[in-house]
């Protein structure tokens, strides 16, 4: 279970990276820099939830993943991606939302499946709270894509 919550920390520390990315580029409007600025923030924050959960004592942990760590793996690719792609800087800002809208709700399911992983409540109660923050993200990435669509940006 150890090595799936390093999994998870490494998706929140790449997703930090994705959208600090994003928020950097200068191309982008305000409303939508502000926004992967905000997300940025909050996956730090994840991560460190993260970080001082992994000091739960062994015992408290043991439970059988519901994802393999080959399907782990498939996520952190999935960030991985994306980070190489907003590197890249060449995304419009309805790209770079709705990629990162996919990735946020494939990672509410990881999430969620493994809330469903039986044997420990605190990691049931833990998996369900990063389900929680993956569906905050969604809301948000959502509501600035509807904000803009109302505006007619399309940039
Ligand atoms: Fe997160």
């Amino acid at each position: 279970m150890r090595d799936l919550l390093i999994e998870c920390y490494k998706i929140e520390k790449l997703a930090e990276k994705v959208y600090m990315q994003f928020a950097d580029n200068s191309a982008y409007s305000k409303a939508v820099s502000e926004t992967f600025r905000e997300m940025a923030t909050e996956e730090r924050e994840h991560a460190r939830i993260i970080d001082m959960f992994m000091q739960t004592p062994e015992h408290e942990l043991d439970a059988t993943p519901s994802l393999t760590k080959d399907q782990m793996d498939e996520m952190l690719r999935l960030a991985k991606g994306l980070l190489v792609c907003a590197e890249k800087s060449d995304l419009s800002a309805n790209e770079a939302m709705k990629l990162a809208l996919q990735v946020e709700e494939q990672l509410v399911q990881a999430h969620a499946n493994n809330a469903l992983s039986p044997g420990s409540p605190k990691l049931t109660a833990f998996f369900a709270d990063l389900s929680q923050y993956d569906r905050d993200h969604i809301d948000k990435l959502q509501a600035c894509i509807d904000a803009r669509q109302q505006q007619s940006v399309t940039d």
